[in-house]
């Protein structure tokens, strides 16, 4: 008899085929909406479950889950795991780090290209028909080649932007960082390390790339906010949480910074309403890695760290360490 694993959202094809070669698979490929208790009660009938970072498997869950052995999520960050429970119920945790670093890297500074440049503001105006004639200042924004970028989170996605703003725009580079990077891996990425104040204070482009956790809820606050230049721009490509977004509507509708670009919100897929009716910030559905080589990579991962710990008894890329 072959493992149940349950698939919690549509995935490609091709993957489901293969992973059907090896389990028992409850697929979701009609994207019905889970509320908690129906994920619950789900996956408290499979042993392995594939899911994304929006299915829970905290606590509660868990609790109800006595058969689970492996849940892989298709993601890189993985708060959406109370990874400590899943450890103490003997539950094997994995995500897909490397796999999508290059692409997130570039979704981060296109965002930022977008939100200093002010693409998509000119485009609605464009769209609109409100384009009669050429201004000398219209839509003029942030220089981007030549500026100071601080970094917020300096693994390996914080370092791919880092490299792409020295090497492709000659930018200033400086982070800020849990630990310090080796000296190697700052002369690779041209970045100097500050505090988290003189960073906010002399970046011209501020980019959020830490993971999500309690420690990490709000980091950018109105306090903040408050120590940036008026002509910064901010960038959130890590979590929603990581911005207190009420604080940050209002720090752009009061030209405290001068934009924002934002992939994660609070309570996503809830937008803050404040943040839908402010003109200088670009907002994207958390799309970051959503490039179609990288997600079938994620995919792919995501399906081997199953397929790998039910056969081989662990996962490629496993959070934490549980005997099988
Ligand atoms: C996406 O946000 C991911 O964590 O992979």
């Amino acid at each position: 008899m072959k493992p149940k694993i349950i698939v919690a959202r549509p995935i490609f094809d091709d993957v489901l085929a293969r992973l059907r070669e090896h389990f028992d698979v409850t697929d979701n490929q009609a994207d019905t909406p889970w509320t908690k208790a129906s994920w619950t009660k789900a996956l408290s009938q499979h042993v392995g479950a594939l899911t994304t970072g929006s299915d829970p498997v905290d606590a509660d869950v868990l609790q109800a889950c006595t058969h689970l052995k492996a849940v892989a999520n298709m993601a890189v960050g993985y708060n959406n795991f109370d990874v400590p429970a899943m450890t103490a119920q003997g539950v094997q945790a994995s995500n897909t780090p490397d796999v999508l670093t290059e692409t997130t890297a570039d979704f981060g500074f296109a965002l930022l290209m977008a939100t200093a440049r002010r693409i998509t503001e000119s485009e609605h105006y464009l769209r609109r028909g409100e384009w009669t004639q050429w201004r000398y200042d219209m839509f003029a924004g942030a220089e981007v080649h030549g500026s100071t970028i601080g970094i917020l989170g300096m693994g390996r996605i914080g370092q791919g932007i880092a490299r792409r703003a020295a090497h492709g725009f000659g930018m200033k580079v400086i982070y800020h960082n849990r630990s310090r990077l080796s000296a190697e891996a700052e002369a690779e990425c041209k970045a100097s390390y500050v505090s988290k104040e003189t960073l906010l204070q002399t970046a011209d482009h501020v980019m959020l790339v830490v993971p999500y956790s309690p420690a990490s809820h709000h980091t950018i606050g109105a306090a903040e906010l408050a120590q940036m230049k008026p002509t910064a721009t901010l960038i959130n490509i890590a979590r929603g949480g990581i911005v207190d977004d009420a604080a940050l509507a209002v720090a752009l509708r009061e030209k405290r910074i001068a934009a924002a670009g934002l992939d994660v919100f609070e309570g996503e897929p809830q937008v803050h309403p404040d943040l839908l009716t402010v003109p200088n910030v670009v907002l994207t559905p958390h799309i970051a890695s959503a490039s179609i080589p990288t997600r079938r990579a994620m995919a792919n991962l995501a399906a081997d760290n199953l397929i790998s710990y039910f056969t081989q008894g662990k996962s490629l890329t496993p959070l934490n360490s549980v005997s099988a």
